[in-house]
């Protein structure tokens, strides 16, 4: 945001001017991705309203060995080649995820691939991983400034829509090997509905081979002492209960660090206005937050809330991220929100989120994690739940 300076005589008093209220109506007249480039323009020129506050430290928290200033990410599909991390730290995020990113360069899927349901705060794409390819975007982690703002960067990874089923694994190999010296964390997406196949790669026994193999080439690309990037796997909100069970099993058996839940759905609530309503693709937005939600508190339930869990989809305010955590997500993510509302919604979140936990007694965030499963009335009392 601008802080322009108040010619009253109030001490302190600023006029706190969001450039998104006349930017935004400009940039929602124009073509969705269109739009998208604009805004990652802005971005690398540094014109995108950065935030000057420091995250409020009851918002600070720990995991993987990684600090997060605040638990509020930039989710993947945003920054798709990883041009904007620091930017995205500078906005005030507590952490950003770049990609998802296939060894080789794609176009993606033709247009047009990405639709606005501004009546249902929605968005539905049907992009098909268009990115520029592994080399530039390794080049870009390696190239990163650590000294400020300091946030986790992490990697979404997936495969080319061009790659053999059967070869479809060393896909994710290749990029593990490649990046894992260079990120804090990587993804395994194998959620997206727009890449055919992908989505197969979630059954239990494709999942195994693809992480045992993902760890190897993990090993592969490290070059120095330092502890490797956690792997995390990014799961689809369609998934039947067998397969959740199988990945929580799984997640807790196997090497996977954390789970990022969810990624965009192929389901149609019937409460969608939007003449796009039919478009194919997957679903993100304000419609998917409460079966996001309740899809982490499975996920939390299934895995004994011992796998950190990132809390994803339709959070759009500080009481969406306040819920998402209480039903079990240790940090949170979002992207379809940031369209209608600017980046001015990062500072929103954060403040309003400190305020939900002061208000309801918490010292920190990590005691509000996963407290809505802590059912007797004694229970809650002990930890001064209301
Ligand atoms: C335009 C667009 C592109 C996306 N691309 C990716 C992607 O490349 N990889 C990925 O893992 N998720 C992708 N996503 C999914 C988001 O990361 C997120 O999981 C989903 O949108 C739900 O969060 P939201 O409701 O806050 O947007 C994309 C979402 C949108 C809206």
């Amino acid at each position: 945001m601008w802080r322009l300076k108040s010619t009253s005589n109030m001490p302190n008093e600023a006029f706190v001017l969001d450039p998104f209220q006349f930017a935004g109506p400009v940039l929602r007249s124009l073509p969705p991705e269109t739009a998208h480039r604009l805004a990652i323009h802005a971005m690398r020129l540094g014109l995108a309203f950065p935030e000057n506050e420091a995250s409020d430290p009851i918002l600070a928290c720990e995991h993987w060995g990684l600090k997060f200033a605040n638990p509020i990410g930039l989710s993947a599909g945003f920054d798709k080649d990883a041009e904007v991390m620091g930017a995205a730290l500078r906005l005030g995020f507590g952490f950003t995820e770049a990609g998802t990113v296939t060894p080789l360069p794609q176009p993606g899927n033709p247009k047009p691939r990405l639709f606005r349901l501004t009546e249902d705060q929605a968005v539905i794409n049907r992009l098909g991983f268009n990115n520029g390819g592994l080399t530039r975007f390794a080049v870009r982690f390696a190239h990163l400034d650590r000294s400020a703002p300091k946030g986790p960067a992490g990697a979404n990874i997936g495969r080319n829509s061009s790659t053999e089923e059967k070869s479809a694994i060393a896909d994710f190999e290749i990029a593990t090997e490649v990046l894992a010296g260079l990120v804090d964390y990587l993804v395994i997406n194998i959620s997206s509905p727009n890449t055919p196949g992908l989505r197969g790669l979630q059954q239990r026994g494709r999942l195994e081979e693809l992480i045992g193999r993902c760890v190897e080439a993990r090993a592969r690309g490290m070059c120095s002492d330092a502890p490797p990037p956690p792997l995390l796997v990014k799961i689809a909100p369609d998934l039947d209960e067998s397969a959740k069970r199988d990945i929580a099993e799984l997640a807790l058996e196997a090497n996977i660090a954390g789970l990022i839940v969810c990624n965009t759905t192929i389901d149609r609530p019937a409460t969608l206005k939007s003449q796009f309503r039919n478009e194919a693709g997957g679903l993100s937005g304000a419609p998917i937050f409460d079966c996001a939600r309740n899809f982490v508190a499975h996920m939390y339930r299934l895995t004994d809330g011992r796998i950190p869990i990132i809390g994803c989809g339709g959070i759009g305010s500080g009481d969406d991220a306040y819920a998402m955590i209480r039903a079990g997500a240790s940090l949170v993510q979002l992207y379809s929100a940031l369209v209608f509302e600017g980046p001015a919604l990062v500072s929103r979140i954060k403040k309003q989120l400190a305020e939900r936990l002061r208000g309801d007694g918490f010292a920190c965030i990590e005691a509000a994690i996963g407290v809505d499963h802590c059912k007797t009335a004694s229970a809650r009392a002990r930890i001064n739940i209301k």
